[in-house]
């Protein structure tokens, strides 16, 4: 395919053998339609084999490749190039997450605190659904009762939402806008059973939703169209009525069931060593 035009990659690395950080730039030749990522594999396989970043499905499902162009939460992969209409691009790393090398943040912090809300669907009753000699069926849910939520499964755990929130920034114990996205989502399944455990750790001062200013920066950043920022102001009136028992209609709803003690996920892989060049 024909050359567009050439764009300057300016990218931000990352050396952890002496912890310093530069900018590198790269000319990159432009093709219609060529994304963020495939410029990053353009600088990889023709410029500096040495750049690190993260991708797979390259399809805008996995998550792996969020990073900051231009100023902006984006999916390396659904972004294409020419439609930022600019010579210059500066590719950053997520913010707020330590960074393992170049362009890689270590997701750890997040994936373990969407780990400690118990991600799932909990049940109590018709423990005969369960039995896998009589099973009875799967849940029923009706289309009202989806809309509830619907959106907020949409998550794919790329943590942008994470990077953007100025409350994450300063308070490194705040549950941030995935985890609490996601522990309102279950809250309002009507298949779940599980909340109601530990209300103080959702509303907890320190780390709670009520840590949440409702800048809304994490709904800006979503690049799934999620928006974190309602759910946790959601999330705030659901712990609202149900500590002064006003939610009728479901009457167990006290708050959900946080574990701050549920294991961490396995250990990432270490990168291996390499020389900077
Ligand atoms: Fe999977 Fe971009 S590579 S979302």
């Amino acid at each position: 395919m024909e050359k567009v035009k050439d764009v300057v990659f300016r990218v931000l690395r990352y050396n952890p053998q002496d912890d310093s950080t530069r900018w590198d730039e790269y000319k990159v030749p432009v093709v219609k339609g060529m994304t963020v990522l495939e410029g990053l594999f353009y600088i990889k396989e023709n410029l500096d084999s040495t750049l690190t970043f993260r991708a797979s499905c390259r399809m805008g499902v996995c998550g792996s490749c969020a990073m900051v162009v231009n100023g902006k939460h984006v999916l390396a992969c659904q972004t294409q190039i020419l439609k930022l209409h600019s010579d210059t691009l500066n590719v950053e790393p997520l913010n707020n997450y330590a960074i393992v090398k170049d362009l890689v943040p270590d997701l750890m912090p997040m994936l373990s605190k969407h780990r400690s809300v118990k991600p799932y669907i909990i049940r109590y009753s018709d423990p005969e659904e369960f039995n896998a000699e009589e099973p009875t069926g799967e849940y029923l849910q009706t289309p009202k009762e989806l809309e509830e939520f619907l959106q907020f499964t949409y998550c794919i755990k790329c943590g942008a939402c994470v990077s953007a929130c100025p409350v994450v920034s300063g308070n490194e114990d705040f549950l941030g806008p995935q985890a609490l996205t996601q522990a309102y989502r279950y809250a309002m399944d009507s298949r779940d059973e599980g909340y109601i455990v530990d209300r103080d750790v959702v509303s907890d001062i320190v780390s709670g939703v009520f840590r949440c200013h409702f800048v809304g920066a994490c709904s800006d950043a979503c690049p799934k169209g999620v928006d974190p920022g309602m759910a946790l102001q959601l999330l705030k009136k659901e712990i609202f009525l149900n500590t002064f028992g006003l939610k009728g209609e479901r009457p167990k709803a006290g708050f959900h069931r946080v574990d701050l003690n549920a294991p961490p996920p396995p250990d990432a892989p270490k990168p291996p060593p390499r020389t900077v060049n």
